[in-house]
């Protein structure tokens, strides 16, 4: 049988490492991920000794450069082909309360090991023997259980870097993987440290939350985010939508519990992040809005309009890339802007005036507006689902005919002058405007003969009453 962990790369590196005489383990994700037979292009080597000394020859012996250093840290990388590769020397490693900053001391494998975030992140595969996986903390047991638990007491581990509270739920939410009691509990007591000063930037702690937003069913990230409590550290607008009741026809759960499934089914049905994380935010001045109206329930007005204009304060404090602002501000402020307009007697121009505005992500909008379907109940699921397929037909049916408006009529001004004995004037102009509008209206088929036999009809009428 193939051995996982061979491939031409791994094999190059373990012929270097011998040469080189060196003890060099596989580490990390890349082990993990191997096992749970996921792809994975970053391969993270152990190396015990300077690891930058190795990275060098190994550098030298595939040809290529360093393309980062840390000699004080004792790590290298080099990207090779599609892989990036990445070199560390086993260490002990202990951060200072007050900053990410570690204070390294190079160690063996079994200190490196123990100093990891989760037990399925701690196994080592030595370069020598590929056969022999190194598995102290039982992290196969937790891979085969499916289980996240930190090697050591998970205060400890979160105590050295609190964005492992983070990368727990994260692992949690991508790898469908349960989060052991302790290690939950840890989280728990410890997500305050997530917000303490300069300890965990902002930057890696809103990458954690977009790989959330990521996995196949980002619910699972953004729950225990909630249960846990570290929501209200990093997202509090997010948490302050739970027990805000609502009761309509279009929802039955809470606002926080309606909104996870709003965001899942956008995950069904796209990979993008942005509709993803509107979805999340689309209902977030709820919380500020809501009021109780008798004999209709609890009331939103206006949380649409609300919402869009909350967002930038958010983008600011999670560091989002404000280029991606003007989007999700859209798609808040339009939400419920589709809903009406299935209704009998509206008219092309409402269709027109909401495609103006969403512009280009009417699709994404009409995709947000479907998510937001959340009833239990199948026949206001199919009513509102032959709403929306009835809005998108309409919006089709104008655009066309929008297509139409940018057309000439299929006689052309020279020729109606020729017909009618007209020199260039305005007479022209309203015939052709005459056939177009005949065209538009559905009166003659947009065709050259239909519209030369329409053109003899309406002449003289038009040309009696413009003298
Ligand atoms: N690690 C850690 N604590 C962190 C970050 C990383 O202990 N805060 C360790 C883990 O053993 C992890 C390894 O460093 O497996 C590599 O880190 P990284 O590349 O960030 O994560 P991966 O586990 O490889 O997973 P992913 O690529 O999905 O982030």
């Amino acid at each position: 049988m193939k051995n996982i962990f061979k491939n031409t790369i791994i094999n190059k590196i373990s012929k270097i490492a011998v040469e080189n005489n060196f003890d060099v383990f596989l580490v990390g994700g890349y082990v993990r991920d191997r096992i749970l037979e996921l792809p994975s292009t970053d391969i993270d080597f152990m190396v015990l000794g300077d690891a930058t000394e190795f990275a060098e020859s190994a550098a030298k012996q595939l040809k290529t450069n360093l393309d980062a250093v840390y000699k004080k840290f004792g790590t290298a990388l080099i990207n090779y082909k599609e892989y990036k590769l990445e070199f560390s020397s086993a260490r002990k490693e202990s951060y200072k309360k007050d900053s990410r900053k570690p204070k390294i001391e190079f160690s063996n494998l079994e200190d490196d090991l123990s100093r990891r975030d989760f037990t399925i992140n701690a196994l080592a595969v030595p370069l020598s023997n590929p056969e022999k996986i190194i598995d102290l903390f039982d992290g196969l047991k937790d891979i085969e259980k499916k289980v996240i638990r930190t090697p050591l007491d998970p205060e400890r581990t979160f105590d050295d870097d609190p964005l492992r509270i983070m990368r727990a739920i994260r692992f949690a939410s991508q790898l469908e993987f349960q989060i052991e009691p302790e290690t939950f509990s840890a989280i728990n007591k410890m997500a305050y440290r997530l917000k303490e000063d300069k300890v965990v930037s902002q930057e890696r702690i809103t990458n954690e939350l977009i790989l959330i937003l990521k996995s196949k069913k980002p619910s699972i990230g953004l729950d225990l985010m909630y249960l846990s409590g570290v929501m209200d550290y990093v997202f509090p607008e997010i948490s302050t939508m739970a027990g805000v009741d609502q009761t309509s026809a279009y929802h039955h759960k809470d606002v926080f519990h309606h909104t996870l499934q709003v965001v899942d089914n956008t995950a069904k049905i796209s990979d993008d992040i942005w509709l993803r994380f509107a979805a999340l935010v689309h209902d977030i001045a709820k919380p500020k809005t809501k009021r109780f109206v008798e004999g209709t329930g609890w009331t939103f007005h206006g949380h649409s309009e609300i919402g869009a204009r909350m967002i930038k304060k958010i983008f600011n404090n999670l560091k989002l890339p404000l280029n991606k602002l003007n989007y999700v501000e859209k798609l808040i402020r339009l939400h419920l802007r589709p809903i009406p307009l299935s209704e009998e007697g509206v008219t092309d121009s409402a269709i027109r005036r909401l495609a103006a505005e969403a512009g280009e992500e009417l699709p994404d909008l009409m995709k947000l507006c479907r998510a937001d379907i959340t009833s239990k109940n199948p026949e206001k699921m199919k009513r509102f689902i032959a709403n929306y397929d009835k809005i998108e037909k309409r919006i089709l049916e104008v655009q066309e005919k929008d297509d139409l408006r940018n057309f000439q009529s299929p006689v052309r001004g020279e020729e109606i002058m020729e017909i009618c004995n007209l020199h260039p004037s305005k007479a022209v102009g309203t015939i052709k405007k005459a056939i177009e509008e005949a065209i538009l209206e559905g009166i003659i088929p947009n065709e050259y003969d239909a519209a030369k036999e329409y053109l003899y009809k309406i002449k003289d009428d038009i040309l009696n009453n413009i003298k």
